[in-house]
C-alpha cells in the first residue's frame, strides 16, 4: 500500500515531535520515501540530524534554501500524501485560515494530495473552541484527522491530547491513499478457526491463526467498508471495525447468523470444525480411566446456509483450505455452497496459509476467469480478494440492468 509512496512528514514544535522519528521509521520499513519537513520550533525538540538519518532524504526546515528555491511546490506537488505529525494548535490555526508562514504552511497549501493532521496538546488547549474550530474547518475540507489520545502529557500531567499511537497513525497515512470503494457497504468477516471443546481443558481445534480474516477486515475499514469481524482470535482490531469474539462453530454460526441479514458481502475466512464432540464431558477426562471414545457429530456448514439463503445484491466469499488437487476442490465447493468467489489457498504449499504471514490463492467466480495473486503478505492477498468482490458486484449490478429487446 505504501510502496513507493511518497510522503512528506510535517514536524511541529511539542514535546510529541519525537514520536515523528518512529512515524517516519514505520513509513520507510512499509516502502514509503519520506520527505520530511520541521518547523522552527520542532527543531528545539528533535535534532534535525536524528530525523534526517531516519527517513528518505535530509530534513527541509526553509522556505530560503539556495540549491532549492521552490521547495514547498516541490515538495506539494510531489507528494502522495502529507502527514503532519505532531500538529501543534498554531499549525492548525495556520493552515485553517490559509496561512502561509513558513515551509510547512506553504507546502499544505501548494499541494492537491490527502493531508493527515495529528494533533497532540495540552487538553486545556485540545478543548479550547478556537482549537476544535479550526479543527471543524479542516475536516470540512477534506483533511483527514487523527485524533490524539488520553495519557501522560508533557509535566506529568494527565489527560486528553496526547499524540496517536504510531501504528494508527501509519494507519491513517494508508486509509488516506486509498480510494474508499467499498464507501457505503456493510462487510461481515469471519477469521481464526474454531474450537470444539471435549472436557473443560481440551478441544478440538486447526492451525487457523486468523491472519487472512483480520487483514480482510482491516482492509475492508480502510476503503471505507462498515465492517463487522467475528473472530476466534485475539489479534488487535482497528477501534472502528464491530468485532465479535466466538470460540465454537455453533457460536461462529449464531453470529454469523444475526449479522449477515444486514450485510451486504460475507467473506467466510474462518476455518470452520466439520466435526463437534457429541457430549462434552463436565470434569476433565482422567488417563487413569481409560482411553476416551469420543463419538462427533457434524456441524452446521454456515457458508452453506448463507449461500442457501443469499439475498439478491449480496456477495458471498468462501474460503477453501487444501492440501492437494486445489482448483478442483475449491470450484467444486464454490458450486456447492453457492459462493459468488471461492479463494482457494494450498496450506500444504510452503510459507502460505495457516500462521503465515504471506499467502498464494486462486480467487474463483461463478461467472469470471480465475484470478491468481502469487505469494504476497496477507493485506496484499486481501486487497486482491476485496477487488474480486468489487468486481463480481459491478458485473452482477450491470447484467441486473434491464435489457432491451432486440429486433
Ligand atoms: N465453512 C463453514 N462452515 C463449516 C465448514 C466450513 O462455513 N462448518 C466454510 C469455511 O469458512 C470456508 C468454506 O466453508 O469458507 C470451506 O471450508 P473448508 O474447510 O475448506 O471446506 P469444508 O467445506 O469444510 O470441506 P473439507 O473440510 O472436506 O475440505
Amino acid at each position: 500500500m505504501l510502496s513507493g509512496k511518497r510522503v512528506v512528514l510535517g514536524v511541529t514544535g511539542g514535546i510529541a515531535a519525537y514520536k515523528a522519528i518512529e512515524v517516519s521509521r514505520r513509513l520507510v520499513d512499509a516502502g514509503a520515501h519520506v520527505s520530511p519537513i520541521m518547523t522552527r520550533s520542532a527543531t528545539r525538540f528533535v535534532g534535525e540530524v536524528t530525523l534526517s538519518a531516519l527517513a528518505s532524504e535530509p530534513v527541509q526546515t526553509s522556505l530560503w534554501d539556495e540549491a532549492d528555491p521552490i521547495p514547498h511546490t516541490r515538495l506539494g506537488q510531489s507528494a502522495d500524501v502529507i502527514v503532519v505529525c505532531p500538529a501543534t494548535a498554531r499549525l492548525l490555526a495556520d493552515y485553517a485560515a490559509g496561512r502561509s508562514a513558513d515551509l510547512l504552511t506553504a507546502t499544505l497549501l501548494a499541494t492537491r494530495a490527502p493531508v493527515v493532521v495529528c494533533p497532540a496538546m495540552h487538553t486545556e488547549m485540545w478543548e479550547h473552541p478556537a482549537v476544535q474550530e479550526n479543527l471543524a474547518t479542516l475536516r470540512r475540507r477534506g483533511v483527514h484527522v487523527v485524533d490524539p489520545e488520553s495519557g501522560r502529557l508533557a509535566g506529568g500531567d494527565v489527560g486528553h491530547g496526547r499524540l496517536a499511537d504510531p501504528a494508527r497513525i501509519v494507519a491513517a497515512v494508508e486509509a488516506a491513499l486509498t480510494e474508499p470503494d467499498l464507501h457505503g457497504l456493510s462487510v461481515l468477516v469471519t477469521a481464526g478457526g474454531t474450537r470444539e471443546p471435549i472436557d473443560p481443558v481440551r478441544f478440538i481445534g486447526n492451525r487457523s491463526s486468523g491472519k487472512q480474516g483480520h487483514a480482510i477486515a482491516a482492509t475492508a475499514l480502510r476503503r471505507g467498508a462498515k465492517v463487522t469481524l467475528v473472530t476466534t482470535s485475539a489479534l488487535a482490531v482497528p477501534a472502528e471495525i464491530d468485532v465479535v469474539h466466538v470460540a465454537t462453530a455453533a457460536e461462529m454460526q449464531r453470529a454469523v447468523e444475526s449479522a449477515a441479514a444486514s450485510a451486504d458481502v460475507v467473506v467466510m475466512a474462518a476455518a470452520v470444525a466439520d466435526f463437534r464432540p457429541v457430549s462434552v464431558a463436565g470434569d476433565k477426562l482422567k488417563k487413569a480411566d481409560g482411553i476416551p471414545e469420543i463419538r462427533l457429530e457434524p456441524t452446521t456448514d454456515i457458508l452453506a446456509v448463507l449461500g442457501a439463503t443469499k439475498r439478491p445484491g449480496q456477495t458471498l466469499v468462501g474460503f477453501a483450505a487444501e492440501t492437494a488437487d486445489v482448483a478442483v476442490n475449491a470450484q467444486a465447493k464454490l458450486a456447492a455452497k453457492g459462493a459468488d468467489l471461492l479463494v482457494a489457498n494450498d496450506v500444504g504449499a510452503p510459507e502460505t496459509g495457516f500462521e503465515h504471514d504471506t499467502n498464494a490463492v486462486v480467487i474463483y467466480s461463478a461467472t469470471a476467469e480465475p484470478v491468481e495473486v502469487p505469494l504476497a503478505a496477507k493485506d496484499a492477498v486481501a486487497e486482491a480478494v476485496l477487488d474480486s468482490v468489487v468486481a463480481c458486484r459491478l458485473e452482477s449490478a450491470g447484467s441486473s440492468k434491464p435489457q432491451f429487446p432486440t429486433k
